[in-house]
């Protein structure tokens, strides 16, 4: 790495008057195991649905796969020291499911426990605090050959892989997350089928979101039974959804989707129930037969933290009268007819509106279910980078994030409890449907050389951490 403590390309923070987070706020940045580790036939590991995925033609932009990735898993060192110079607090990492259980059931395989154990055992001696996140959507494939999410076993099985990871890392990792995301992984997994397993049945991603859950709330259980001290948590995708008008109907689009996006995960988990309005949205797709006794109970297992990605806001209108619904798979069952809407304002490489205040809003949202600790467990941007003469000025990821960090500042100032923050990602990576086409990293990644290049963000990040604020 170039010298991150050389000065930035872009420093908005010596022309500004300080903005200082709270003491100890953990300054992290975040991946996940599919998407950087590669090495996917090594050591044991076997496939998971994001190998079969993606190698399955037309399922990911140019073909492209995870089975070399950043090759992570051969880079630890370099990376870690990588992270050591950004002056990270903590990372947050996934831990690939298939390679500690390679058949999704039966015993650890050594081989899989013993990379994580390096990575955990390499970031401590930097002292950069592990952030462990067991399932970031690479489910084994033999247990979605079994049924997937959609099967309630698969919560279970999810709760005894927990138990050998906690076994074998447990002493040494502090903070746990069970889930990245489940949102994506139901609704995108069995819904649209745009991410693995590629399924396309609403009813199938409604039980998927349900024993998702499940798996969580019985993970929570056996991580506290193996690890008592452990800080426990998950993480959800969220979106402010707004309507496009003050309409009834269109306010009613809005109730909807935010019922999907949102709620479907917010309310089990922190209260306990399903919403009663979304349960009627959903009549016409399924009717919750899934459901046990009991089952809401294990899903709002207390925990010790929650954690928010945040990306952007949706803005909806309601159904033109008349015009059929797209009769594509959809990722909102039972609401494919809702419109969504683009309001013209800047949007990333993703296409991706830019709403700093949302992440506000947002983590206000998420208080006001809970006094529980708040994590941002990833906030970032895909733009177009370019290397010229050894350098990557990515000023618009900068301004994303400097943007989004003034807003987790705002959301502290209103009360909320927000105890840390992950960019996403600390490097370029395999961005699922997308492939190597977007890049999120802080860090290039030249996927031919495997040379990592920090960013200007990257540099600007350390500042950050340094001084634990930025600019007014
Ligand atoms: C959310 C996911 O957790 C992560 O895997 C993904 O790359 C980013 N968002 C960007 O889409």
């Amino acid at each position: 790495m170039s010298n991150p403590a050389s000065p930035p390309a872009v420093d908005v923070l010596d022309e500004r008057p300080g903005l200082t987070f709270p003491p100890g706020f953990l300054w992290g940045a975040a991946t996940a195991a599919y998407q950087i580790e590669g090495a996917a036939a090594v050591d044991g590991r076997a496939p998971s649905i994001w190998d079969t995925f993606s190698h399955t033609e037309g399922r990911v932009v140019a073909g492209h796969t995870g089975d070399v990735a950043c090759d992570h898993y051969h880079r630890l060192g370099d990376d870690v020291a990588l992270m050591a110079e950004l002056g990270l607090k903590s990372y947050r990492f996934s831990v690939s499911w298939s390679r500690v259980q390679p058949t999704g059931t039966g015993a650890a395989n050594p081989g899989g426990l013993d990379f994580y154990r390096r990575l955990v055992d390499e970031l401590l001696a930097n002292g950069i605090e592990p952030w462990l996140t067991l399932y970031h959507w690479d489910l084994p494939q033999p247990l979605e050959d079994a049924g997937g999410w959609p099967a309630r076993d698969t919560a279970a099985r999810f709760a005894d892989y927990t138990t050998l990871v906690a076994d074998a890392l447990g002493d040494r990792v502090r903070y746990w997350t069970t889930l990245n995301e489940p949102w994506c992984s139901a609704f995108l997994g069995y819904g649209s089928g745009v991410h693995a397993p590629g399924r396309t049945n609403g009813a199938d991603a409604v039980r998927a979101g349900h024993h998702l859950m499940l798996g969580h709330g019985l993970a929570v259980q056996a991580l506290r039974a193996a690890r008592p001290t452990a800080e426990v948590g998950v993480t959800v995708n969220l979106y402010p959804v707004d309507p496009a008008s003050d309409a009834p109907a269109d306010r009613d689009a809005a109730r909807r989707i935010d019922g999907l996006a949102n709620r479907f995960f917010l309310d089990p988990l922190l209260r306990g129930s399903y919403p009663e309005d979304l349960v009627a949205d959903l009549s016409t797709v399924t009717d919750f037969d899934h459901v046990r006794d009991g089952d809401l109970a294990t899903i709002s297992t207390p925990l010790d933290l929650v954690g928010v990605n945040y990306y952007s806001r949706h803005v909806v209108a309601a159904p033109v009268e008349g015009v059929e619904a797209d009769p594509a798979p959809s990722c909102w069952p039972g609401s494919e007819d809702v419109r969504f809407v683009t309001r013209g304002v800047p949007v990333t490489d993703m296409g991706w509106e830019i709403d700093a205040p949302g992440l506000t809003e947002t983590l206000r949202r998420v208080h006001g279910y809970t006094d529980l600790p708040l994590y941002v467990t990833e906030n970032g941007s895909a733009f177009v980078d370019s290397v010229v003469d050894g350098q990557v000025d990515d000023v618009d990821r900068l301004a994303y994030f400097d943007a989004h960090l003034r807003a987790a500042h705002q959301a502290i100032d209103a009360g909320v409890p927000l105890r840390g923050y992950f960019a996403w990602s600390l490097m370029d990576n395999f961005e699922w449907a997308w492939g190597y086409t977007k890049r999120f990293g802080m860090i290039h990644v030249d996927y031919d050389s495997q040379v990592r290049t920090p960013k200007s963000s990257a540099k600007w990040y350390a500042s950050v951490i340094r001084r634990n604020g930025l600019a007014a």
